[in-house]
């Protein structure tokens, strides 16, 4: 560690889980074609997607949209257009009471939470707060974010077993307190890594107790409904003034433009569009550009119900039924109940090396993963559960991530035979 560095500069530019899987993502994408990448959350290549933006970037480029974009800085909350067209979306096909004032454009969900945990999680005259993680295993990409010291503090879930080598994470309401040193509550649904959905039951409960403390629900809908749709049973999503909702246009196949959508009150996304002048200028209007006829009609709900969630869904149902037969019988294992984003979340129980030497050991043999640990971020105590798992992404070529699943599987059951 760099002690020229301020704090926040070494705990920003340390090594870091989610910049470990970043560069195992970039090097097996340019440098390493035999890699099968089960590892990063890349958006799957579905050609029917990636026609309809190819068709937009043309058309862009034939009736001087491209021009406009590439040649303008925008407002550092998005174009005010955008932000019109995207509220009338919202309160259209979510029936969210929503205006353009409820809606700031974010240079990616990435950056958007960077921003609200440095807002909200930290010291502050009255005392320091964190932002409360009701259920973990958690998103990979908060876990270094904040600029002071353990932005997190986190709640062990239930585990639910079911037949069938499936388990449920649960929220543990009867733990679940919110003390005056709370900030916020957050969390990802579908979940990141464990594809769980908190179901309406659940959700609702959490929202009544945000409302009850004053303090926001943070919502990170990067997979799941109005878009991209890579959720796997039913649920609505839903809004009020005490939520922060966050979208993003990546896994819609759109990752390289940057762009996300924070919705909530007024006081938040005015706060988020004034620290996006002082860091960023502004947003990169291209992911604006291409999506904005398709929020006019329902074009954009379309193609997440009748292409994408058709499309993961029927590789998650793969991935989980290979390795189901791949492992069965082999090691004491389960999976968590597929119910959406791009990953099977795998449980050893009788794993003998930590999770993270099995991510090396398979490195070796070709297949990236991530192991458990990460995800497990503000919890009061080790818990020898994360050490346990591994996140498998299932968005690659089905022959990648079918030959990745039989190589994990044959390495835990030597390492579990060995044990
Ligand atoms: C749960 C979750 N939130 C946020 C992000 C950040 O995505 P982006 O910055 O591309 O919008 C990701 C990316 O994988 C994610 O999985």
């Amino acid at each position: 560690m760099n002690a020229t560095f301020t704090s926040a500069g070494q705990k920003l530019s340390g090594p870091s889980g989610i910049q470990e899987l970043m560069e195992d993502l970039g090097q097996a994408l340019s440098g390493d074609p035999a890699m099968r990448m089960l590892g990063g959350g890349n958006p799957a290549a579905v050609p029917a997607v990636q026609a309809i933006w190819r068709e937009r970037i043309s058309e862009m480029a034939a009736n001087g949209e491209l021009d406009r974009a590439l040649g303008n800085y925008d407002p550092p909350g998005g174009n005010p257009r955008f932000r019109e067209l995207f509220a009338d979306f919202l309160r259209r096909e979510c029936g969210w009471k929503v205006t353009a004032k409820n809606v700031v454009v974010m240079p990616g969900g990435q950056t958007a939470f960077f921003y609200l945990f440095t807002l909200l999680a930290g010291r502050r005259k009255t005392g320091a707060k964190k932002i409360l993680l009701p259920i973990v295993p958690e998103y990979i990409g908060y876990a270094n974010q904040g600029l002071d010291e353990d932005a997190f503090i986190a709640m062990k879930p239930l585990i639910d077993e079911m037949e069938g080598n499936v388990f449920k994470y649960r929220i543990d309401f009867d733990r679940l307190k919110i003390t005056p040193d709370i900030a916020a509550i957050c969390l990802s649904c579908p979940t990141n890594p464990s594809g769980n959905v908190v179901d309406a039951t659940d959700l609702q409960r959490l929202r009544s107790l945000a409302e009850e403390h004053g303090i926001p629900l943070m919502l990170d809908q990067a997979y799941g409904r109005p878009f991209p749709g890579a959720i796997y049973v039913d649920w609505s999503p839903v809004w009020d003034e005490h939520m922060i909702i966050s979208l993003s246009l990546s896994k819609l196949g759109l990752p390289g433009t940057r762009t996300s959508v924070i919705v909530a009150d007024e006081k938040y996304t005015l706060a988020l569009a004034n620290m996006n002048a002082v860091v960023a200028l502004a947003n990169g209007n291209l992911g604006q550009q291409i999506v904005s006829p398709l929020l006019k009609g329902d074009s954009l709900i379309q193609l997440s119900n009748t292409v994408i969630r058709p499309f993961y869904e029927a590789k998650s149902l793969s991935a989980s039924a290979h390795l189901h037969d791949c492992l069965r019988g082999r090691a004491d294992y389960a999976l968590h109940a597929s119910e959406g984003a791009f990953f099977l979340s795998l449980w050893v129980k009788n794993l003998p090396i930590p999770a993270s030497e099995l991510y090396q050991r398979l490195k070796k043999r070709k297949v990236l993963v991530v192991p458990g640990h990460y995800f497990f971020f503000g919890l009061e105590e080790d818990w020898i559960h994360r050490h346990q798992c591994i996140r498998i992404t299932y968005s690659q070529s089905d022959q990648a991530v079918n030959e990745g699943l039989e190589i994990i599987a044959d390495e835990i059951a030597q390492v579990t035979a060995k044990g």
